[in-house]
Order: C-alpha cells, then sequence, then structure tokens
C-alpha cells in the first residue's frame, strides 16, 4: 500500500460511555503509528473522549446547512467543537433510511469541507445492482454526482466502498472484487484530478473483520477499512488496526 492506512470505526446508533473508555484503553495500550485510526461514534459521545495521538475523531453525518432552525440537526461546525475532524457523508444506510439523494450527499460533503471536516465519502452498489451489472455505473454516478461540479473537493476527501449487499451481513466483497472496484474508483476520479485520485485513500466497508482484513488490505487499491460491527469490539478493531 502506497498510501497511509486508514482504519475507520463507524459504531452507528450502538456504543456506550463504557465502550468510549473500553476503546480507548485498547487503542493506547497499542503502539499504533503505521496506521491511522478513525472512530466515529453518535455524535453524543464525542466528547466523551478525552484528547488521543492515538485516534482521531469523525461524526457519522452533518447537515448542509451551516445553521439555522433545522431542529434535531447537527452542523459541521458543531460537530467541529464536539471533537470531530471527519465526518461520514452519503453513508447507504443515510441514503436508503433517511432519502439522501446524490445531491444532498455533494451539498453534504461541500459544507463538510468548508468547515474543515475531512469527508469519508461513501459508494456502492446494492445486489440487484451487483446482480445486473450495474455496479460501475452507480458508482460513477454516485461519484460524479459530488466531484463533477466541484474536482477540488476530492484532494481534502476519503472515499470508502462499501457494497451494500457487504454491510452487516457477515459476507464480505472477496479482496478480487474489491480490488476490482477500487481500481475502478481510482480511475474514475482521474478524469478530475489524476494526481488527487493516485492520492486519495479508498476504503473497504462491508463485514471486515479479523480473519478476513488481512486479504483486504493486501489489494493495491485498499487504503484500509470502513468497519461497523466488528469495530464494536475493541479488541477485534484493534487486531484489524494492526493488520493493515
Ligand atoms: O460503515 C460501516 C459499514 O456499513 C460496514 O458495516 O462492518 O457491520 O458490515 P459492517
Amino acid at each position: 500500500m502506497s498510501r497511509k492506512a486508514l482504519i475507520a470505526a463507524n459504531w452507528k446508533m450502538n456504543g456506550s460511555a463504557a465502550l468510549v473508555k473500553e476503546m480507548t484503553n485498547t487503542l493506547q495500550s497499542l503502539a499504533i503509528s503505521a496506521v491511522d485510526v478513525l472512530l466515529c461514534p453518535p455524535a453524543t459521545l464525542l466528547t466523551r473522549f478525552a484528547p488521543s495521538s492515538q485516534f482521531a475523531l469523525g461524526a457519522q453525518t452533518l447537515s448542509h446547512e451551516t445553521s439555522g432552525a433545522f431542529t434535531g440537526e447537527l452542523s459541521a461546525q458543531l460537530l467541529s467543537e464536539a471533537g470531530a475532524r471527519f465526518v461520514i457523508v452519503g453513508h447507504s444506510e443515510r441514503r436508503s433510511l433517511n432519502f439522501e439523494t446524490d445531491g444532498l450527499v455533494a451539498a453534504k460533503l461541500a459544507t463538510a469541507v468548508a468547515a474543515g471536516l475531512t469527508p469519508l465519502l461513501c459508494v456502492g452498489e446494492s445486489l440487484a445492482e451487483r446482480q445486473q451489472e450495474k455496479t460501475q455505473q452507480v458508482i460513477a454516478r454516485q461519484l460524479d454526482a459530488v466531484y463533477a461540479s466541484q474536482p477540488e473537493l476530492l484532494a481534502k476527501s476519503v472515499i470508502a466502498y462499501e457494497p451494500i449487499w457487504a454491510i452487516g451481513t457477515g459476507e464480505s466483497a472477496s479482496p478480487e472484487q474489491a480490488q476490482q472496484t477500487h481500481a475502478f474508483i481510482r480511475a474514475h476520479l482521474a478524469q478530475y484530478d489524476a494526481t488527487a485520485a493516485a492520492a486519495v485513500r479508498i476504503l473497504y466497508g462491508g463485514s471486515v473483520n479479523a480473519e478476513n482484513c488481512a486479504a483486504l488490505f493486501a489489494q493495491a487499491d485498499i487504503d484500509g477499512a470502513l468497519v461497523g460491527g466488528a469495530s464494536l469490539k475493541p479488541a477485534e478493531f484493534a487486531q484489524i488496526c494492526l493488520a493493515a
């Protein structure tokens, strides 16, 4: 891997103050310097983390607005003040359950960058789309929606390829399947900015665990992982970090 690996934990709507302590203790007991580690807990737990040189913090979503009468929403600035340096944008659960469109995802990503947060843009196809051989078409649409009109944001982004059929199912994409799509993503992004496309970190997400991570990380265009379920188990998440 020529780019520094990033291992990101997405706790989704899980976790607790106790898990914050347990994860912090586990990570601090390890000398992890070869990879960057990012923890994305529920926003209410961000301030429970003490500042740490062992890992960075991120949020799981943000508002595309900067402030105002948007009950329940959190702005990039509020998240930043709570300790977040990164923010996940366009996770498939937000796209499907919260009806986030490609256009809204693009606006959120721009808002994040404007506030100094690093966006982690999620893209990925459904099982039906893969079976119809539309994987590349879907991902190209998701990428174009964000970068065609704002290519300068690519250099400030992290990308995560998350096939929807692999999320939370225990069935990861094979290393070869993932590599094929990661290579497509990098090549597609090169049309916007070849230098940024070569440097951008593309994470794989979807049932990553301590057993399958090494084979994924061995692929040329896989620069780390976005880990859901396994990131709720500090010992296993640490193993994944150490394998990258
Ligand atoms: O953001 C994380 C992904 O949705 C992957 O979740 O590792 O539980 O499959 P998972």
